[in-house]
């Protein structure tokens, strides 16, 4: 099946970015709201879009009269009766997807597929709300959505392989790279990021190494930025309400670092607040933040005086997130390929280093145990190496240096 027409709902800061990323394909999208007044703001962000790229040369303002009159502003389901796809993105709110997805289920036709941009509700269980289960399925697209080139499309337990490859088929044809992804906690891009980010905020915590030297040491290995400038950058609130869903998925390993909740009670939200783990009074949009001596306070007070049980070393924050990669592939969440292409493409890991299976390769599976073994002594077992890292190490799937690990070298 074809999609020759999309339906979007809700035109806030992520529908507004896919309808046009849709029409920008060529492809009609009706685009509906609660409001006219809100449909008037979701329009004109898909305006400002266009005209960042005519101002760029990238287009003609023709071009930019033709995409707009592709996008159809509504704030009824009327025109949902013709639609191939509809991508729901109605706030996080299980009450108001639950509404929208009856009444999708109502408006559209029965082949209609009904996609969720949720980032945490489940899809299975939008799915049963539905006559069409098999129909159903998550297309989880990254903020900007015009920029992020990732899509995590994740079918649910009814949802049929035809939905699925139609899904991973039409998010090619918007040019962005599709990650096929099993339903799991935090999908696959926010399983591996939280954690990794907690463990972050755990190590500062515990005081073996600052904001700056963390962020450092992990910008030295090739990410386009620190963990730190990174939660700054996503918003405190953001990033903490991810790691509860997480920590209420997979139980006490993802327990969240008490800081997280303390900088919320001081509203450090990051950039948008003007403080977060760094300091953005008087700094530019672009620029970087300050250390500021309010949360080196707060790290004091939250200190035990005990002498941290480890000194800092990236290992720390790299093994445990190549562990949850290699617990996402033995749970068959996504296969090898598609992880390293979510680590890539999701969290901005340098392709030129192939992901986070090639990491575990290029460090020695064997090395990668004991290192998982020894943190797992002295932090505890948030860092329990995956039974598929063990089995490797036995069978001689060392990685890089045997020639054969996650991939074959
Ligand atoms: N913001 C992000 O960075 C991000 C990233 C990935 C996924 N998501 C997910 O995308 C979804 C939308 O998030 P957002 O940040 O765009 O929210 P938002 O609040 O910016 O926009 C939601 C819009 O939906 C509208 N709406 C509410 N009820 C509606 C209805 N019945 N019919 C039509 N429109 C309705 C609201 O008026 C609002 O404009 C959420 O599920 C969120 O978890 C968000």
């Amino acid at each position: 099946m074809a999609i020759y027409k999309v339906g979007v709902v809700g035109a806030g800061t992520m529908g507004a970015g896919i309808a046009q990323v849709i029409s920008y394909n060529g492809i009609p999208v009706v685009l509906k709201e609660v409001n006219d007044e809100f449909l008037k703001k979701g329009v004109a962000a898909i305006q400002r879009v266009y005209e960042a790229r005519v101002a760029k040369g990238r287009m003609t303002p023709e071009d930019l009269k033709k995409q707009m009159s592709l996008v159809t502003p509504t704030t009824s389901y009327d025109a949902f009766k013709e639609v191939d796809l509809v991508i729901e993105a109605v706030p996080e709110i299980l009450k108001i997807k639950e509404e929208v997805f009856r009444s999708l289920d109502a408006a559209c036709p029965e082949g209609t597929i009904l996609a969720t941009n949720t980032s945490a509700l489940s899809i299975s269980a939008l799915a049963a709300l539905t006559r069409r289960p098999a129909k159903v399925i998550g297309m989880h697209f990254f903020y900007p959505a015009h920029v992020m080139k990732l899509v995590e499309v994740i079918p649910g337990l009814d949802t049929s392989s035809e939905t699925a490859d139609e899904v991973m088929t039409f998010a090619e044809s918007l040019r962005k790279i599709p990650v096929k992804v099993q339903e799991c906690p935090g999908f696959l891009v926010n399983r591996l990021l939280m954690p990794y980010l907690n463990e972050a905020v755990l190590c500062l915590e515990e005081g073996p190494a600052t904001v700056e030297e963390i962020d450092q040491a992990i910008k030295a290995l090739g990410w386009p930025m620190g963990p730190f400038t990174l939660i700054d950058a996503l918003g405190m609130d953001v990033c903490a309400e991810a790691g509860k869903v997480l920590w209420a998925g997979y139980g006490d390993r993802m327990h969240p670092a008490r800081l997280w909740s303390r900088l919320l009670e001081l509203k450090r939200l990051g950039r948008k607040s003007g403080a977060g783990f760094y300091n953005y009074a008087g700094v530019g949009p672009t620029e970087p933040g300050r250390v500021d001596e309010v949360l080196t306070q707060e790290i004091r007070k939250l200190s035990t005086g005990a002498k941290p049980a480890v000194g800092f070393t990236p290992e720390r924050l790299m093994f445990l997130v190549a562990n949850e990669a290699v617990l996402a592939l033995q749970e068959q969440v996504s296969s090898a390929s598609e992880i390293e292409m979510g680590v890539i493409a999701g969290l901005g890991y340098p392709a030129s280093k192939g992901g986070l299976l090639h990491y575990a390769d290029s460090v020695g599976i064997d090395t990668l145990v004991e290192g998982l073994d020894r943190f797992t002594k002295a932090l505890g077992f948030r860092f329990h190496p995956a039974h598929k890292l063990r089995t490797m190490a036995h069978a001689g799937y060392l990685g890089v240096k045997t020639k054969r690990g996650f991939f074959t070298y």
